[in-house]
């Protein structure tokens, strides 16, 4: 008899549900295991747009961007609202199978850190010298410019003066906030139908910016309900350390020009 199940067979629903292993009875490290794992998937969804919105702008295609780039935004909000699923597990469910958990921490997550790579933020620091071996697409990626960097250099190509120490950094460091690209936004902001593309590509990669800030701060507001003040399992000081991360702001010039309009 013929035993296929279309849907189970396509996407590999058997062997996704296989994936899911607690150590423990509690039913809520299973809820965990399974939010961290939409988390992730959710990760790859936000990287395969922004990887499209990249793209376009090589081929100085801002609208084909910004259409990407949109569709970045919905998958974050998505991100974001999973923190409410977080949220429906009582404190004292948590800390039980914590325990159990050993080191393992977020920082640890690859994907969230190619996002972060991808976007601008490249602080190797955060990544163990085995993990880049483990995972390769974190080494190639810091070998390309960012998404910012590609936005910055289609700017320079359209005519405006982004400066050339900026047009030929060294893309495998972390992106450095410059007074001059802050101008060029400011610039850009001031004349909204005279740079119209570089106007819209401005307000959706702050969007993009700004869940991406969300996602953090919800991060920590669920942290500080379910560990207070305890250290993370990652050995930083926990909420005190994201607090920190969370003053860190993608395409910062996006943010600081509003300071000069
Ligand atoms: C109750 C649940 C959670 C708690 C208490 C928690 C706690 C923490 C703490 C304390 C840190 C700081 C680093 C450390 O010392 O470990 C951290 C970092 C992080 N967590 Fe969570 N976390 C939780 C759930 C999650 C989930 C579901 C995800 C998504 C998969 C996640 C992703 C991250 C990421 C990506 C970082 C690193 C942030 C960065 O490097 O900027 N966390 N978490």
């Amino acid at each position: 008899m013929n035993d296929a199940n279309p849907y189970v067979d396509y996407a590999r629903m058997d062997a996704l549900h296989a994936l899911q292993l607690p150590v423990t009875d509690s039913p809520f490290e299973m809820q965990f295991i399974l939010l961290s794992q939409v988390k992730e998937l959710l990760f790859r969804m936000v990287h395969l747009e922004l990887e499209q919105a990249r793209t376009r702008i090589c081929e100085d295609r801002p609208e084909a961007a910004c259409r990407a780039l949109s569709r970045a935004v919905r998958h974050q909000r998505t991100l974001i609202g999973c923190w409410e699923s977080m949220n429906a597990m009582p404190v004292d469910e948590f800390l039980p199978f914590r325990d159990t958990l050993g080191e393992a921490s977020g920082t640890q997550s690859y994907m969230y850190r190619l996002l972060e790579f991808t976007l601008g933020n490249r602080v190797s620091a955060m990544v163990r010298p085995t993990d880049f071996t483990r995972f390769p697409q974190l080494s190639a990626e810091l070998q390309r410019p960012s998404l910012y960097d590609e936005v910055l250099r289609h700017l320079a190509r359209t005519g405006l003066p982004v400066p050339e120490h900026i047009l030929t950094r060294d893309v495998t460091g972390p992106y450095v906030p410059d007074d001059a690209v802050e101008d060029v936004w400011a610039t850009v902001y001031r004349s909204p139908d005279k740079y119209r593309a570089a106007y819209d590509l401005a307000e959706q990669l702050l969007e993009v910016a700004y869940q991406f800030s969300r996602w953090r701060a919800t991060h920590l507001l669920v942290v500080e309900r379910m560990i207070g003040g305890k250290r993370g399992l990652g050995g930083t000081d926990g909420a005190a350390w994201l607090r920190k991360i969370n003053e860190h702001r993608f395409f910062a010039e996006l943010w600081t020009a509003r300071s000069a309009l």
